[in-house]
């Protein structure tokens, strides 16, 4: 397995593999990986073929957190992504830095404009904003989220080349923000989209769950029992009014000591749009507070 660093050697390298016909997977992620992560390389391994080659890139993207979150405590543990991607096949770990991806304005450029703050040493001016799917939900909890995602997501399928990318369905409106990009700027890449890996208690796998000690573990998986509880109901009655619902979820949620409920919502898969009632195909959504931990979860009704 090779490790990249640098957005020229990464580039250079996908540019090698394209001019010798290889095909390229990209699996991106923030680190700290775990066997959903790793779904999603065989996915990528799957596409490309063994003749193929799966990079993955590991980069907590500052951009794509808003001010309060968890970037700088985000978990992090290189040594472990480094023997957990060996042991799956990855070809390349591509592991840029902060310089590398968002580049520092280093020389002054002799003028100094009032509506520029001094402050702001961006190297970049440039970002990609889908202004449709990124409004709801995710993207109305955390302003600016989507806009970090799809301009890092977009500076990686540069860098790399893919001709697959592969996410995961736990990020289900990520998943159709970034299909959507794809789309409209006409990305030469088809994404795949991998079934949401869980705990054997339902808890979806995800790197925060590393922030959920003691009781909180246990609480955690108030969402999948809310899911769960929301299955059943819609099952019962075919169709169920979908603001009952939001409020059964709630007032479920809210039984743990812990948990807030962030957002519940019920919505058309591919367009997002809320639905009033809830039947059989409606997909269902939800953030929840365990403490100080944000963790989202979603699934099929
Ligand atoms: P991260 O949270 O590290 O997730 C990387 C990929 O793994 C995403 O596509 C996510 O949906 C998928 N994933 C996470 N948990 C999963 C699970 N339990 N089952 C299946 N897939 C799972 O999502 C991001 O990073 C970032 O926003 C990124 C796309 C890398 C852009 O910075």
């Amino acid at each position: 397995m090779r490790i990249v660093l640098t957005v020229a050697a990464m580039q250079k390298l996908a540019r090698r593999w394209k001019q010798a016909g290889r095909r390229i997977g990209l699996v991106p992620t923030m680190g700290y990986l775990h066997a959903g992560h790793l779904s999603l390389v065989r996915c990528a391994r799957q596409a490309v073929g063994k003749r193929g080659r799966v990079v993955v890139s590991i980069y907590v993207n500052p951009t794509q957190f808003g001010p309060g979150e968890d970037f700088t405590k985000y978990p992090r543990d290189l040594k472990r992504d480094l023997s957990l991607c060996r042991a799956a096949g990855v070809d390349v770990l591509f592991l840029p830095n902060d310089r590398e991806m968002y580049p520092v304005r280093t020389r002054s450029r002799g003028c100094k404009s009032a509506d520029e703050p001094r402050s702001d040493k961006r190297g970049y001016g440039t970002c990609v904003v889908e202004d449709q799917l990124s409004q709801t939900m995710e993207g109305a909890s955390r302003p600016a989220h989507f806009r970090g995602v799809t301009t890092v997501v977009a500076k990686l399928f540069h860098l790399v080349l893919p001709d697959v990318a592969a996410f995961g369905r736990k990020d289900f409106q990520q998943a159709a923000v970034i299909r959507r990009m794809v789309a409209d700027l006409n990305f030469p890449v088809k994404i795949i989209v991998a079934p949401t890996v869980r705990e054997a208690d339902g808890l979806a796998m995800s790197s925060r769950n590393q922030y959920l000690t003691g009781d909180l573990r246990r609480q955690a998986t108030v969402l999948w029992c809310a899911i769960q509880m929301a299955r059943a109901t819609a099952k019962k009655s075919r169709t169920f009014p979908a603001m009952k619902l939001k409020a059964a979820v709630k007032k479920l949620v809210e039984c743990e000591p812990d948990a807030k409920l962030d957002y519940v919502e019920f919505f058309e898969p591919k367009t997002l749009v809320p639905v009033a009632r809830v039947t059989r195909g409606v997909q269902m959504a939800l953030a929840v507070f365990i403490g100080e931990t944000r963790l989202i979860d979603n699934a099929r009704i």
